[in-house]
Formats: C-alpha cells, sequence, structure tokens
C-alpha cells in the first residue's frame, strides 16, 4: 500500500529521476503517519524532537524535492538509510544500475546501485559541514549507457543539539557607580551556540545568574545585567563576581549550558566628607625662616576616591592669618602651611590657625549628609634664633650744604640686636662705597662726619653704605644704604652764557637792539635763578648803549643813536655786572664786544671792516679763500710797485714823508723803518683819517673777526 502511493506520485515526474525525499513534502497531503511510513528507515524517526515544533521549523522551507536529509552524530551499528534513488524507466526491460558522484561519493554516502538506497557509512557533524551536494545517474546495467540525464541532489545534515552554549568574550569587566538605584543596568554578555539557530531549540540560549545574587540580576532572553540591591557602597566593598549561565534548549533540563564570570566594579561617588586626621596639629618654626618655607602639613582623609577625595584647604580663623597661608597639593591631597610675612620671636611666640578642608567636587545627591568639609587647629611656635643687627630704618637720606665744616655731624645712623641678649654694635663705612673717603663714622653711636671738602657743582649725592656689626658675634653683620645729598650754598657768581659778540648796524636806528644775552649760574637755587643786570657805575649815562632785562631773565643791549661809524670807532666794549638772587649775592663783570658794520637796507651786516670791498654775505669757504688769495696778490703786486716807485725816487701817493714816519711811528710799537710800511694796509696809509678809530690792539682780532664771521 505506501509503495503504491509513492509510485503514483512519481509518475507526474516520468521522465525524472525522483528524489525520495526522506521527510515527504506533502505534510499537508498526508496524515503524519503515512509520511513516516514512506520514510521507511529515515533516520528522523530517531529525531527525538516533539513533532509539532518540527513540523512549524519544516514548513518554512517550502518545497524542494531534490534534498536528503540525514542526521548528524548518528552511530549505530548498521549504515543509515539517507533515501533512495529510483527512476520510472520500466524495471522489467532493462537492467538499471544507479551511479553516485560528488561530495562525499562513496567515502561516506554509498549507494546500493540495484536498488538506490543511499546509506551514511561515516558518523557526520553538520557543525562540521552541514550540506554535500551529490549527482545521481541511471545506467544501463550492461552497457553503462545513460538512460537519463545526471540529476543534482542535496543531502543536508540534520541538527541535533550537540553543542552548548560558549561566552566567547568572557570573562567580562564591567562598572557601575556605587549608590546607584536598584535595576541599574551594567552591562550585557552574549553567549553563542554552534546548532543551527533556525532549526529545533538546540540554540535558544536562556540566561540565569549562578553566583552575585542578591546584587545582580540578569535578564533570561536579552541577558542584561543589572542591580539588584539599590545603594550599594563602593567603600563597603568595591568588587563583585558574577556568574552567568547560558543554557540552550530555552533552558529546559536536558539543555546545555556554559557558564562566564562578570567581574562588577563599584565607581566612586563622593559620598563621604573629607576628615582631618587629627584635631590638633603641633608645627615648629625659626624665626628667621624664610618667607615661602614649608612649616608643616595638614591632610584630611576621605574614604572617597579620585576627585571625589580632592579637598581644598583653607585658613579660615587665627591669629597667624596674615602671616601664614595653606596652598592645597591635589597630588598628596594634604595642605601645606607656609610662611608668608616675617616671624618675630621677640613680638609674637606662638601662633593659632583653624584651617578647613573642603571637598571640591560635591555630589549634590549627598549634599543632605551634612558639609563636605573638616576644621582642624594647628599650632606654630616661633623658636628664637641669632639675628643681625636692625637699623632703624631701611634706607637713610641725608642732607648736607656744600659748604659745611670738615668734621660736622651730618647724620646718624641706629641699628640694635633684636635678639633677647642684645650685643652691642659698631658702625662702619663699607669704604668701596666711599672711594675718597669723604665720610667718617663713629662706630659706637653712628654718627656720620664730613672728612673732606663737599662740591655739590662736582657730586650732588654719595650714596654709601654703612655696616653694622655685633660685637658679640662679628658674623651677624648688616647694612644699610645711605644717600646724602649735598645742598646747593651759593658760591659761584654767574656770567654770559656763552661768548657773546655784537653786531651793530652804522644805518641802525636808534633804540635798536643789538644783542640779546643770557646768564648761567653753577648753582642751583631752589626757586630757580633770577639775575640782575647793570652797566658798571662809571658806565650808567652811557650816551652809546643802554641795556633792558627781558621777562626770561636775558638782556638787551639796545644802541642809543645813529651815529655810529666803523670808521670812527670800529669796536666798543660794554661791560656788564650780572648779579644772583642768592643770600649773598654774587657777582661778575662781563664783557659784550660790539662790532661796528656796514649793513644793507634791511639790516643784514655785510662788513665790518673799515676796509672799503664790501663782503657779499653768503660766500662759501672756497670764494672767500679765493677773494682772500686776490687780495694777498694785489697787496704783493702794489707794494712791489711801491718799491720799484721809490727806487726809481718817485714821491709815494702821500707826498710827506714826515707824515709817513709819523705814522708808522705812532702805530708800530717797534717803530722800525722804512720796510715796515709793508706791513701796513695801503688804505690805511691812504686815508689818516682812519688812523683815529684804529686800534691796535684789535688789528688782528679785526682780521680774524672777519674771516670768522665769514666762515
Ligand atoms: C643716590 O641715591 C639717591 C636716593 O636714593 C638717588 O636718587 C640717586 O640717583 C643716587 N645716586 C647715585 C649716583 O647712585
Ligand atoms: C661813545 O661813542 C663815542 C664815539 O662814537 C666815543 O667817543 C665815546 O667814548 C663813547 N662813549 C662811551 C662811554 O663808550
Amino acid at each position: 500500500m505506501p509503495e503504491r502511493l509513492a509510485e503514483m506520485l512519481l509518475d507526474l515526474w516520468t521522465p525524472l529521476i525522483i528524489l525520495w525525499i526522506t521527510l515527504p513534502p506533502c505534510i499537508y497531503m498526508a496524515p503524519m503517519n503515512q509520511s513516516q511510513v514512506l520514510m521507511s528507515g529515515s533516520p528522523l524517526e530517531l529525531n527525538s524532537l516533539g513533532e509539532e515544533q518540527r513540523i512549524l521549523n519544516r514548513s518554512k522551507r517550502g518545497w524542494v524535492w531534490n534534498q536528503m536529509f540525514v542526521l548528524e552524530e548518528f552511530s549505530g551499528p548498521e549504515p543509515i538509510l539517507v533515501g533512495r534513488l529510483h527512476t520510472d524507466l520500466d524495471p522489467g526491460s532493462k537492467k538499471i544500475k544507479y551511479i553516485l558522484s560528488g561530495d562525499g561519493a562513496g567515502t561516506i554516502f554509498q549507494i546500493n546501485d540495484v536498488t538506490g538506497d543511499i546509506h551514511a557509512i561515516k558518523r557526520l557533524d553538520r557543525e562540521e559541514k552541514a550540506e554535500y551536494t551529490l549527482t545521481a545517474q541511471a545506467v544501463d546495467w550492461e552497457t553503462s549507457k545513460p538512460l537519463e540525464p545526471p540529476s543534482e541532489f542535496i543531502i543536508k545534515v540534520q541538527d541535533i543539539n550537540d553543542n552548548a552554549p560558549e561566552f566567547l568574550n568572557g570573562p567580562y569587566h564591567a562598572t557601575v557607580p556605587e549608590m546607584s538605584i536598584l535595576g541599574t543596568s551594567v552591562t550585557n554578555v552574549t553567549a553563542t551556540d554552534a546548532d543551527d539557530p533556525v532549526y529545533g531549540n538546540s540554540a535558544k540560549l536562556v540566561y540565569s545568574i549562578l553566583e552575585g545574587q542578591p546584587y545582580f540580576s540578569i535578564e533570561p532572553e536579552t541577558a542584561i545585567i543589572k542591580t539588584a540591591l539599590p545603594n550599594m557602597d563602593r567603600e563597603a566593598k568595591e568588587e563583585y563576581l558574577v556568574v552567568i549561565q547560558a543554557k540552550d534548549m530555552g533552558g529546559h533540563s536536558g539543555g546545555l549550558s556554559g557558564t562566564t564570570t562578570l567581574t562588577v566594579t563599584l565607581t566612586d561617588v563622593n559620598d563621604n566628607p573629607p576628615k582631618f586626621a587629627q584635631s590638633l596639629y603641633h608645627f615648629s618654626v625659626p624665626e628667621d625662616v624664610v618667607l615661602g618655607t614649608a612649616i608643616g602639613r595638614v591632610k584630611a582623609n576621605d574614604q572617597d576616591i579620585g576627585e571625589n577625595a580632592q579637598s581644598s584647604y583653607d585658613i579660615i580663623d587665627g591669629d597667624g592669618t596674615a602671616l601664614f597661608e595653606i596652598t592645597s597639593d591635589a597630588q598628596a591631597q594634604d595642605g601645606i602651611i607656609r610662611l608668608r610675612k616675617p616671624l618675630d620671636f621677640e613680638t609674637k611666640k606662638s601662633y593659632t590657625l583653624k584651617v578647613e578642608a573642603a571637598n571640591v567636587h560635591i555630589d549634590p545627591r549627598f549634599s543632605g549628609r551634612g558639609p563636605f568639609k573638616d576644621t582642624a587647629t594647628v599650632k606654630i611656635v616661633v623658636e628664637d634664633a641669632d639675628e643681625p643687627p636692625v637699623f632703624s630704618s631701611p634706607t637713610y637720606l641725608l642732607e648736607v650744604h656744600e659748604n659745611a665744616a670738615l668734621n660736622s655731624v651730618i647724620g646718624q645712623v641706629t641699628a640694635r640686636d633684636p635678639d633677647i641678649t642684645s650685643s652691642p654694635i659698631r658702625f662702619s663705612i663699607d669704604r668701596h662705597t666711599d672711594l675718597e673717603r669723604q665720610f667718617n663714622i663713629n662706630a659706637d653711636d653712628g654718627k656720620i662726619t664730613l672728612a673732606t671738602p663737599l662740591d655739590r657743582e662736582l657730586s650732588v649725592w654719595h650714596n654709601i653704605t654703612i655696616i653694622a656689626t655685633e660685637i658679640r658675634n662679628h658674623s651677624q653683620i648688616s647694612r644699610v644704604p645711605v644717600a646724602i645729598k649735598v645742598l646747593d650754598v651759593n658760591d659761584n657768581a654767574p656770567e654770559f652764557a656763552s661768548e657773546y659778540e655784537a653786531f651793530l648796524c652804522e644805518n641802525g636806528k636808534p633804540g635798536q637792539v643789538i644783542q640779546t644775552v643770557s646768564a648761567m649760574d653753577k648753582d642751583e637755587p631752589k626757586n630757580g635763578h633770577y639775575f640782575l643786570y647793570s652797566l658798571l657805575p662809571e658806565m650808567v649815562n652811557n650816551p652809546n648803549f643802554t641795556i633792558k632785562k627781558n621777562e626770561d631773565n636775558s638782556l638787551s643791549i639796545l644802541a642809543k643813536h645813529n651815529g655810529f661809524n666803523r670808521q670812527k670807532q670800529e669796536v666798543y666794549l660794554l661791560p656788564i655786572v650780572i648779579s644772583d638772587s642768592g643770600n649773598p649775592p654774587l657777582s661778575s663783570t662781563s664783557t659784550l664786544t660790539i662790532r661796528v658794520c656796514g649793513c644793507s637796507n634791511d639790516g643784514v651786516v655785510q662788513s665790518c671792516n673799515v676796509e672799503a670791498y664790501v663782503l657779499p654775505i653768503g660766500l662759501s669757504m672756497g670764494a672767500l679763500i679765493a677773494i682772500l688769495a686776490c687780495i694777498i696778490l694785489l697787496l704783493v703786486i702794489v707794494v712791489l710797485f711801491v718799491t720799484l716807485r721809490r727806487h726809481k725816487n718817485e714821491p709815494l701817493i702821500i707826498k710827506d714823508d714826515e707824515d709817513v714816519r709819523e705814522n708808522i711811528i705812532r702805530y708800530d710799537d717797534e717803530g722800525g723803518g722804512e720796510e715796515d710800511t709793508e706791513a701796513f694796509d695801503i688804505a690805511t696809509l691812504q686815508n689818516p683819517d682812519g688812523i683815529n678809530g684804529f686800534l691796535p690792539h684789535y688789528r688782528r682780532g679785526l682780521l680774524g673777526g672777519i674771516s670768522q664771521d665769514a666762515v
């Protein structure tokens, strides 16, 4: 009966080799009992899975004809029948032979060439190779001629639950903040199962916790691990070991399982305040310790770690708040007390400070637990140290008049030994600062006296250093700078600020300003200089010049008339008395030289010489030298000419020989002979009138003056 039903089905696929599927595709066409009968010898009968589940799984695959199934890991006494090949060719007329080739043909799968039964002769492992592709063919038994084209089919290895779940990434580590609320997610883990995930429950995993309760829980399906207790305290227990199991077959008994470990570390939150290790600290410090020196350290412990344990330290009270400071050492998490201002054992021997440590990073969730700070008391004892002398002032400024008498006292420095065993002190001058030994000091009382005369105009400041030495301990030395300022005394008379030379235009008007002069005085009176100018008493009624003081302390010299003529008088000397406003005042007389010159109409000086030629103003040096050279050449020619004429006994322009002689005698000191005429300007000789105003002493100066002026 089953054979016949099968043959009926096969008739539908006439020319092909029909693959006799282990599980008939017609699960809806035939009752399950029947298909099992059809699959006589099929290994599926050995499948331990419930029928219902298998049908559900299989139904997903659809209709695939050319497949056979074989159960993995089967090891019975006989080879397992996988399926049977069959052709609808008439077996009566010809003898048919079935041939198998492809994956594992002959080695794993063996075919009975007469019946077409395929057996697996080896144990199969789905996890190693899940399917085999084979080719089947029906040939004539005698001729081996193919009766059909070859046909390909697949043998699938069917899964059994032969693999346990595995945690490939384990063991695991995770962190969760301490004090977390119940149910806070920690992490999740994943196990894998090598069995077929789409067939059966062999790979259906369920997670559970074996160890680690009651602190943690796991969600069976998702493997999400959560806290199972609220407010776990890191300071009480920091690390938890959780053992997690994954079991396949949906967790049912008989399933395989794997385990892993998860180490959960609680991370810190700031739930603990700082607390000083001691409520009272004692430190001692020598009074002469350098500013900034660390005097001691205080530490507030904090059960938290990292930044949650960080505290900042402050001095919040005490009698030494101005002298000491505290800095926070983030590394050591302590506070360092340092000296900020100098100590003095003789003034105050101990200090008390109230220091506070306060957490830097406060967690508002725990601020209700009280202040996250603590205080402690610090007592600092000052120790005596042998100190050098102390001057009554850090610097001294002394003043002395420049005319102070030798050995007069300029000032005094004082110093004392601050120690209780107060030693007497001796003073001395650091001679490197007083190389000229300008001053002396009384070793006992510190009085500074003048050793050599002072001159303010030479040096205003004498900055020296005084040394104080303790007599009982010569190594205790102090130095102090003493600046001695020399005060001005009116010991210099004023004088012209420079050498003035004035020029007066012949054609100038009465009242014209010839020159403005100013005066200088080396002294430096407090209220500045005020100069008084006057003419010499015998010159007060000078008919030629007058003076007028200007607002800016300078003086203008004015011409009184316009009758100046350089032919008449070439140079005037005007002595001027300048007096300062010192007490008593000092004065001196300076003489101004005024030269009479020829000027252009607009008052530009053109010639200050009595010679007739006009000096063009603004000539270059070269041009002037050329002109002078010409003049000299001309003179030489004239002299030669005169000499020649003399030799010829011809009279000069001046006819009277005696006149000439008289002139010569009058102007030449030694009155040397006839040759002397050569030394005189011919023009002067030509014009006896000019002789009146001719001053021999200024002869040289005049020539010099012109060349100077021209330059
Ligand atoms: C001396 O000291 C005074 C006051 O400190 C200062 O003004 C002056 O410049 C100093 N003079 C010299 C030459 O160092
Ligand atoms: C004034 O000038 C005239 C010539 O111009 C001269 O004789 C007289 O001595 C001068 N007086 C004084 C005080 O210089």
